[in-house]
């Protein structure tokens, strides 16, 4: 069955608790959303600026360690831990698990079937061990910037793919084309 979070099916009658439980999880929702656009954007900016400059060998280090820097500060600012996963992933250690892995494969028959791959979104609270918290992502299209570093083997310079080889000998994040989904944003915080 097809998994819709943010659609939830609204019976007829609904109890007050569940009218607040919503209304809670809307608060969440909003949050949750501004956190994770919060990031890409401003790693955009400093990946073109550093590609402008150096190429994208040089801006390797941005997506190396900027984007896990940005992710830490934002978490430590907002109260979210934050972080980046893939089904293709370059870092060994963005492997999405069981929730994050049904959720990527969620945006991909979404996107299949035409939904617009910016759009896609998922969030819900989460029971895991006994612990309840919200759990959202957002999917990371795949932009023209991208296809440097994570596109074809013509768009990938020489350079670039002998640098990842060296960085990244398990590198399962090249041959993407341009609008595919390349990873998502993944946040969750404690309730
Ligand atoms: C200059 C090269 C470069 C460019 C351009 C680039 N990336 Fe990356 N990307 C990397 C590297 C290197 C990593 C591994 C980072 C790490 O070690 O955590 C990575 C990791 C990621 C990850 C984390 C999951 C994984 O596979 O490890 C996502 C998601 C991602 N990139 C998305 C994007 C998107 C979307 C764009 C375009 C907006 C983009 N990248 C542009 C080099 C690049």
């Amino acid at each position: 069955m097809k998994r819709r979070y943010l659609r939830p099916i609204v019976p007829a009658l609904l109890t007050l608790s569940a009218v607040s439980a919503i209304a809670d999880d809307t608060a969440l929702l909003n949050e949750a959303r501004a956190v994770a656009t919060s990031i890409p954007p401003k790693l955009i900016a400093v990946l073109k600026d550093e590609i402008a400059h150096g190429g994208p060998e040089g801006a390797i280090a941005v997506c190396r360690d900027k984007a896990p820097q940005m992710a830490k500060a934002a978490s430590a600012q907002s109260g979210w831990s934050i972080r980046r996963v893939s089904l293709k992933n370059r870092n060994p250690k963005a492997v999405p698990d069981a929730w994050e892995r049904a959720v990527l494969e969620d945006f991909e028959r979404r996107a299949a079937t035409g939904e617009a791959p910016e759009t896609l979104e998922a969030g819900e609270v989460v029971v895991d061990a006994g612990k309840k918290s919200y759990r959202y992502m957002k999917a990371l299209p795949t932009q023209t910037l991208c296809l440097a570093c994570h596109g074809s083997d013509v768009e990938i310079s020489p350079a670039v793919r002998t640098k990842l080889q060296a960085l990244y000998p398990d590198d399962k994040a090249t041959g993407y084309a341009l609008g595919e989904i390349r990873g998502a944003m993944t946040i969750r915080r404690p309730l």
